[in-house]
C-alpha cells in the first residue's frame, strides 16, 4: 500500500502497518517538514479540552495511555512531570477554573493549586501569577525525536515522489495533514500555529500552560537539554503559513509574563505551520467513501497525541473493517454510514 505524506501520522501508520506484516512505501517530497515539525509535544488531553468537545477529549484519552508503551518501543524520552495550568491575573485565573471545572466534569484527574502551591511546584513562574491547577498525568514527547525515530525504523519505506517505488498502489492512505487532494480538500482548513523555540539555562520544570493578560500560551521545557518551545498563535488562515511580528511579540510577551526567566533566553527558531482543522475538529480516519482511498488527517491541535491510537486505528480498519465512528471520514458525505456496525 502506498501512504502519502511522511508527517508523524502518516509514518506512525506506516510503521504500525510494517509491524502487521504490510507492504507498504511512504511518499513524501519533505519527510517530518509539516505541522509535526512545528509541533511543541505536549500530550495534553485536558489542558486542550473544550466545552463541547467531549468526544475530542474522549479519543486524547485513549491516546495519551498509550505513550509511554509508544515512546519506550521508539526509544525516545517521554516527560512525565505534568501540566501546570496557570492564570497570570485573576480574569487569567477564571480561564483556568472554568478549564479545571469542565476537566473535573470529565473525570479528568485535576487539583486546583493556590499561588503559594503554584510557586512551591515552580519556583519560575512569575511570582504575581494569580492561581492555577495541576493536570498530573499530561505527558509530553519531543515530535522530532519522534519522526527521527520512525524515518529510521522505516528506513527505504520512505521515498520521495520521483522515486520508482512512488507509483500508486491497490490502497492509498492520504495523510497530508491540512493539504489533502482533491476532491477531499474540502474535508480540511488550515489553522496557522507560529512556535518559537529557545534555549535556556533556566527552562521550567514543568509544561505550563496558561493565559497571560487573556493571551493562551504554553512553555514546554525538553527535560536534559537547553531548549524550550513557546507556543503557539492560532488563526484560521488558508494562505501558506508564515510567521508575524504580531504572533512572535504575542508569543513572547505571555511567556515571559508566566515565566520571567525566559526574557533573558535565546532565540533559536521561529516556524509557522498550518494545523489541519476539520469541520468538527475531530480527526478523518478510515474510509474516504472511494474504493481503495483511506484517510489519516485533519489531527488540528491533536496529531502528535493523537498518531499512535490513528495508526492503530487505521490498521484495524485495513484488517477487519472496523470504523471508529467518531474519525470516520464519510460522516462528512451528503449520505454518511449509520454508526450501527461501526466499532470503537
Ligand atoms: N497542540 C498544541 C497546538 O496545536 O498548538
Amino acid at each position: 500500500m502506498r501512504i502519502l505524506g511522511a508527517g508523524i501520522v502518516g509514518l506512525a501508520c506506516a510503521d504500525e502497518l510494517v509491524g502487521r506484516g504490510h507492504d507498504v512505501v511512504v511518499v513524501d517530497p519533505a519527510p517530518g517538514s509539516g505541522a509535526s515539525f512545528a509541533a511543541a509535544g505536549m500530550l495534553c488531553p485536558g489542558g486542550e479540552a473544550w466545552h463541547g468537545e467531549d468526544d475530542l477529549l474522549a479519543l486524547c484519552l485513549e491516546g495519551v495511555a498509550l505513550w509511554p508503551e509508544y515512546a519506550g518501543r521508539l526509544g525516545v524520552p517521554l516527560t512525565r512531570t505534568g501540566t501546570l495550568l496557570v492564570g497570570r491575573d485573576h480574569g487569567d485565573l477564571q480561564l483556568v477554573e472554568r478549564q479545571a471545572e469542565l476537566l473535573a466534569g470529565a473525570g479528568v484527574a485535576i487539583q486546583p493549586l493556590t499561588r503559594r502551591e503554584l510557586l512551591a511546584a515552580e519556583p519560575g513562574l512569575d511570582p504575581r501569577a494569580a492561581g492555577g491547577a495541576v493536570l498530573p498525568h499530561d505527558q509530553a514527547v519531543d515530535p522530532r525525536a519522534v519522526v527521527a525515530a520512525l524515518l529510521a525504523r522505516l528506513g527505504e519505506r520512505v521515498v520521495s515522489p520521483g522515486s520508482p517505488a512512488a507509483v500508486p498502489a491497490e490502497v492509498e492512505v492520504l495523510a497530508t495533514g491540512a493539504r489533502l487532494p482533491a476532491p477531499y480538500d474540502a474535508l480540511v482548513r488550515g489553522v496557522r500555529g507560529e512556535i518559537l523555540r529557545v534555549a535556556t539555562d533556566d527552562p521550567p520544570a514543568h509544561v505550563v500552560r496558561g493565559w497571560a493578560r487573556g493571551e493562551p500560551v504554553y512553555v514546554v521545557p525538553r527535560p536534559g537539554t537547553r531548549e524550550v518551545v513557546i507556543g503557539a498563535t492560532s488563526e484560521e488562515h488558508d494562505e501558506p503559513p508564515v510567521a508575524t511580528v504580531g504572533g512572535v511579540r504575542r508569543l513572547l510577551l505571555a511567556a515571559v509574563d508566566l515565566v520571567p526567566a525566559l526574557d533573558r533566553a535565546e532565540l533559536v527558531e521561529v516556524t509557522a505551520r498550518d494545523r489541519p482543522g476539520t469541520p468538527d475538529n475531530l480527526p478523518l480516519v478510515g474510509p474516504s467513501g472511494d474504493d481503495g482511498v483511506l484517510l489519516a488527517a485533519g489531527h488540528h491541535r491533536h496529531g502528535v497525541l493523537l498518531a499512535p491510537l490513528t495508526a492503530v486505528r487505521l490498521a484495524d480498519h485495513l484488517e477487519s473493517g472496523a470504523v471508529d465512528a467518531r474519525l470516520d471520514p464519510r460522516r462528512f458525505s451528503p449520505s454518511p454510514p449509520t454508526t450501527e456496525g461501526s466499532t470503537r
